[in-house]
């Protein structure tokens, strides 16, 4: 068997989900709200399915929260996204805490408020101990960041002789990324009827199964999430391998 692949990664029970949690301004439009009672809609919806992992034995949820493309929206409503955010890791955190729950942020955090890397940082440091589900939040992340990220860092370690030019391999470069030391992804997930991935996790796409669903991301519940999961049961997983070499592999 290919020495990076281990009989975990052929299990049907993802160790790492990622969702693109998509179509709060639809679901909004529905209802005849504003677009901002979408994303509280949203925010509620995260919540369940937060709460919902950990009874999976799911091990880390990586939620894409804010893109850096999504800047671009008008001002009113970027600002009502920084509030909810500010106010919901306010009011959540305590209760992460309790859930063991570990929160940790990808993303470039320094183009948010001093008031919102500060909420972080302590949301980070009152669940750092927490072994219980891994909770990934990507905010102002994109894929070709990360990336572009890990190459620079990189270059910093190759200049100050701290990596070695001729060693940097695949497993080398991924150090450099943004959740390194989680276990791979295995699914991910997109709601509302969308087919793409917006610049969500590029590289760690590499060998995830693809789950697209219809339904907006409010109306995005347990039984859902579940159907995704049994969904991902039955794939069969083959990184490159044939089916009679997996057989092979089970016995
Ligand atoms: C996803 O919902 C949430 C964010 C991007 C912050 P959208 O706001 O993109 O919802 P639609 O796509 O307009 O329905
Ligand atoms: C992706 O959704 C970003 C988040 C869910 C945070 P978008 O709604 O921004 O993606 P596009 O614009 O449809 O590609
Ligand atoms: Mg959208």
């Amino acid at each position: 068997m290919v020495s990076h692949l281990r009989p975990e990664h052929f299990i049907g029970k993802p160790r790492h989900v990622a969702i693109v949690m998509d179509g709060n301004g639809r679901w909004a439009m529905q209802q005849q709200l504003p677009r901002i009672a979408g994303h509280e809609a949203g925010a509620k919806a995260v919540k369940r399915i937060v709460e919902h992992c950990p009874k999976l034995g799911i091990e880390v949820l990586t939620l894409f929260a804010f893109s850096r493309e999504n800047w671009g929206r008008p001002s009113e409503e970027v600002s009502a996204l920084m509030r909810l955010f500010l106010h919901t890791l306010h009011t959540e955190t305590e209760s992460l805490r309790e859930k063991n729950i570990q929160i940790r942020f990808i993303g470039d955090r320094k183009a948010f408020s001093v008031e919102l890397q500060a909420e972080m940082r302590q949301a980070e440091r009152v669940t750092k101990d927490n072994d219980g589900l891994i909770l990934v939040i990507a905010a102002n992340y994109s894929g070709r960041w990360d990336i572009a990220n890990a190459a620079m860092k990189l270059s910093k370690d190759v200049l100050s002789n701290e990596a070695d030019i001729t060693a940097i391999d695949e497993e080398g470069f991924a150090a450099y990324l943004s959740m390194s030391d989680l276990p791979e992804l295995d699914l991910l997930i997109r709601t509302s009827g969308e087919v793409r991935i917006s610049n969500f996790l590029l590289w760690q796409i590499a060998y995830a199964e693809l789950y697209f669903t219809d339904i907006l991301w409010p109306d995005f519940g347990p039984a859902e999430f579940d159907q995704a999961i049994q969904e991902f049961a039955s794939r069969k997983r083959r990184f490159g391998l044939t089916n009679e070499q997996l057989t092979q592999a089970e016995v």
